[in-house]
């Protein structure tokens, strides 16, 4: 039966670790999770200009794919999510850190946290599998955690770009003939325009200081309203744009595999964009994230190709 709200929806996915991994990344690999959560966090850092002494928040924080790789640089790192099946997990691979609180949120509120407890917070791939309204309610809930001047980084889905328009379509097209008399996934797929997350913003009580929305994301760099140097802030997320916002490189190997799971190309299409490590870095992290994804689809693909062994 589907799940009627998020909480059963993410703990189901989440019954199991490997369950857990493949709900956050797709890979269902401790060695992914690392790989790619290393990628996320170094974006994530340059976006909150995150030192020593800050208290952190990431909403939606899953198996701590991000969290792992923050929280030794950082004061403390809380990580909150709906799902205390993901939490457990996350529990397990950041045991080694003092510095680390869970939360687990009985619903989409922040409500259990105090106001302005947090100099800075992030939300990744989660406001994409969100109601609109549970989306900008956790906004202002944010707004309310942070300190006066704090520092928000978050992202959606991106309707208003040619790969996220793709990404799209594959909703559209699991829609298409959907029956009718059966209610849509609660967790599904959501999008959005730079142009709503702008308007999310500003009456959240956030003021954005950029968004970035050349790849399927929308990524949003924001500031409390009311405190803070927002001019300093802007002109230094401008400054640092290549290092917060997804690259022209891992937009194109991204929206390969979207056009794999589109059945655009075929998978050992995707494999040829993946022969040369010169390109960019990005080209070795798609390969170790592509392959575990074939190792999940053999049934489907055929046995994994020599090349990605
Ligand atoms: C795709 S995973 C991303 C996890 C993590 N942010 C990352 O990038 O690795 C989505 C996460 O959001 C959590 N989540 C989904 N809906 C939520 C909600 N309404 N409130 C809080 N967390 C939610 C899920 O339990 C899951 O851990």
């Amino acid at each position: 039966m589907a799940a009627t709200n998020y909480k059963t929806f993410w703990d189901d996915k989440a019954s199991t670790t490997t369950g857990a991994f493949i709900a956050v990344d797709g890979s269902a690999n401790e060695d992914v999770a690392r790989l790619t959560g290393a990628y996320t966090a170094r974006q994530v850092a340059c976006a909150l200009d995150l030192q020593p002494r800050d208290r952190v928040l990431e909403l939606g924080c899953g198996v701590g794919r991000i969290g792992r790789e923050l929280a030794p640089k950082i004061a403390h790192w809380e990580g909150a999510d709906i799902s205390e099946n993901m939490l457990a997990v996350a529990r397990e691979r950041l045991k080694e850190f003092p510095n680390v609180g869970l939360t687990e949120l009985k619903r989409s509120s922040l409500e259990s946290l105090p106001s302005a407890s947090f100099d800075k917070a992030y939300c990744v791939a989660v406001f994409i599998h969100m109601d609109k309204e549970d989306f900008f309610l956790y906004l202002e809930e944010i707004a309310r955690v942070l300190k006066p001047g704090g520092l928000v980084f978050f992202d959606t889905w991106n309707l208003a770009s040619a790969p996220g328009w793709r990404r799209y379509s594959i909703e559209v097209n699991q829609h298409r003939n959907a029956d009718p008399s059966q209610r849509k996934d609660v967790a599904r797929n959501q999008f959005s325009t730079p142009e709503e997350v702008r308007a999310f913003c500003l009456h959240s009580g956030l003021e954005p200081l950029a968004m970035f929305s050349e790849s399927p994301w929308v990524q949003t760099v924001a500031i409390k309203s009311g405190a803070g140097d927002a001019a300093a802030q802007r002109a230094r997320v401008e400054r640092d744009a290549a290092r917060i916002a997804y690259t022209p490189l891992w937009t194109e190997l991204f929206d390969a595999m979207v056009r794999v799971s589109g059945g655009d190309i075929t998978p050992r299409e995707m494999v040829q964009s993946l022969g040369d490590d010169a390109r960019g870095e990005e080209v070795a992290m798609f390969r170790v994230w592509f392959r575990e994804l074939w190792r999940h689809n053999e049934a489907h693909w055929g046995p994994l190709p020599e090349e990605l062994r």
